[in-house]
């Protein structure tokens, strides 16, 4: 990522600011860290610059939530200092304590964070992983005076995720981490969270654009069947998303205790450009990344949340005092479908308190070549349940938080099998030249129409496509008073089969 300094943003940001995605009150944050819940709390860490809404003097910020939707925003939990910036990694709860943190009847929360040592440190140069702990239910850390507790010498390790393996090969501790220049996962072993053992490695394999960062490893049962389980490895990369830019990408396979072996490699090796589109990629939109999973979520439920923005232009997105959401909460679950395997995702939260009475329903209705404005749609936090079967139109959709004719596409071109958000329109996009996108995904027909669910949260889109087996997610900074919905066809017509519009917040 790059260090730059901050520049003023003239935007009235407030109306960007999103209803059901986390923001930091007055500062920076990017990717989420530590997500853990524990005794009925949600806590979401995360990397934080305290003193500024650029990216820099990188601590975990902390927030908590009891139901994914709304957010408190807490105390500095790990703060950098003059040696060390605390970069990303994981929380997880010692039950055992089996690293001796703990205190008479209090078993700790021990956060595993990466170490990123600064100048004139005794470790100058190095990323090497860190513990620190937590006898207060995660409010309050202290670090461990045996930092770090891994250190390869490496200056390009990080991003810690610990899980609690319980398998046919034992119990214990299992990291998986990065090693970014080299495309590759390496996976530690530990009893204690203190001394630590390699395992094995993973990688390169299929997308290598960029880095590899923020690895996670948990196990899915297929189709929901508790007998059938496979391993999941997601691999975030930066650049070199199927957008350009920062993305995930996933892998499924098997992990045995000591080695992951994926049955969706496309491309072992470096990346063959041309595959892009067959690897399977968490997101296709261009502000998904560095997601990860909660440990010990309730009922064994994978949950998944995602810092909302990119590289590429993240110190710009024209904001203040804040700089960058999270995404919603997501739940992941692995399902077959035409004989193939993928993570099917939808927002976690529980929707029914916070939507306001029904909006507005269409059915039946042909869309002409042409934008129709839908009276009585407008709306900038809603969710929009729409099907679509395709008629004459190359392409077809909604234009989302717009002002007649201008606003964000999302639509679907049936000739080419593509979902598109196009956000060339969206509103402001001077602040980056790489903002102004057209972004694509290949979304199939389910019995000739298309399914979309869409959550426009004042500066975001999130859309879940094909059951939520194809995503999109993008931010996009429209006029406070851009607030219509409409729909659109281009060259023909198509049919609504179906939509609904739901006010949330
Ligand atoms: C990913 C990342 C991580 C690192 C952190 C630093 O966005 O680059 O690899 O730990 O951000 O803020």
């Amino acid at each position: 990522m790059e260090t730059i300094t901050p520049t003023s943003t003239a935007a009235t940001a407030d109306s960007y600011r999103p209803a059901l995605h986390y923001t930091a009150q007055d500062t920076w944050l990017n990717d989420p860290n530590g997500l853990i819940f524990h005794e009925g709390v949600y806590h979401l860490y995360y990397q934080n610059n305290p003193l500024g809404n650029v990216w820099g003097n990188m601590s975990w910020g902390h927030a908590t939530s009891t139901d994914l939707l709304s957010w408190t925003e807490h105390a500095v939990a790990i703060a950098c200092d003059e040696n060390e910036d605390i970069f990303s990694g994981s929380v997880v709860h010692d039950r055992h304590n089996t690293s001796g943190f703990g205190s008479g009847s209090v078993a700790p929360l021990v956060a595993i964070y990466t170490s990123a040592f600064k100048p004139g440190s005794q470790y100058e140069g190095v990323q090497a992983q860190s513990l620190a702990y937590s006898l207060d239910g995660g409010y309050s850390w202290t670090k461990h005076t045996g930092n770090p507790v891994l250190n390869r010498g490496s200056a390009e390790f990080r991003d810690p995720k610990v899980i609690r393996y319980d398998g046919g090969a034992g119990s214990y501790w299992v990291m998986v981490a990065v090693e970014a220049k080299d495309f590759q996962v390496v996976f530690y072993k530990s009893r204690d969270l203190k001394n630590w053992e390699l395992l094995s490695t993973f990688g390169p394999a299929n997308a290598t654009g960029g880095v590899w960062e923020c690895p996670d490893l948990f196990p899915l049962p297929v189709d929901g069947d508790p007998e059938n389980v496979k391993w999941v490895l997601t691999v975030n990369l930066n650049p070199g998303g199927p957008n350009n830019g920062s993305a995930g990408q996933y892998f499924i396979g098997d992990f045995d205790g000591t080695t992951f072996t994926s049955a969706s490699t496309v491309t072992d090796g470096l990346q063959d450009p041309g595959r892009l589109s067959e690897y399977r990629w968490l997101d296709w939109g261009r502000d998904y990344y560095a997601a990860v999973s909660f440990s010990d979520a309730p009922d064994n439920r994978r949950l998944m949340i995602a810092w909302m923005n990119n590289w590429e232009y993240a110190n710009h997105i024209p904001t203040t005092p804040w700089r960058s959401p999270m995404s919603l909460a997501r739940e992941i679950s692995l399902q077959t479908s035409d004989g193939n395997l993928s993570l099917v995702q939808r927002p976690a939260g529980d929707w029914t308190d916070l939507a306001d009475a029904e909006l507005f329903r269409l059915s039946g209705t042909t869309i002409h070549d042409g934008v129709q404005v839908l009276a009585g749609a407008a709306g900038t936090v809603q969710r929009i349940d729409v099907n679509f079967t395709p008629g004459s139109a190359e392409e077809f959709g909604l234009i989302l938080r717009g002002d007649g004719v201008k606003g964000t596409r999302v639509g679907i071109r049936p000739g080419q099998a593509t979902l598109l958000v196009d956000r060339r329109e969206s509103g402001r996009t001077d602040f980056h030249a790489s903002f102004s996108s057209i972004d694509t995904a290949p979304v199939l027909a389910k019995q000739g129409s298309y399914d979309l669910t869409i959550f426009v949260d004042r500066c975001s889109v999130e859309v879940f496509a094909q059951g939520g087996k194809v995503t999109m997610t993008e931010l996009i900074f429209p006029a406070e008073t851009s607030t219509d919905l409409a729909v659109y066809a281009v060259g023909g017509a198509a049919t609504i089969n179906s939509l609904q519009v739901t006010q949330l917040g």
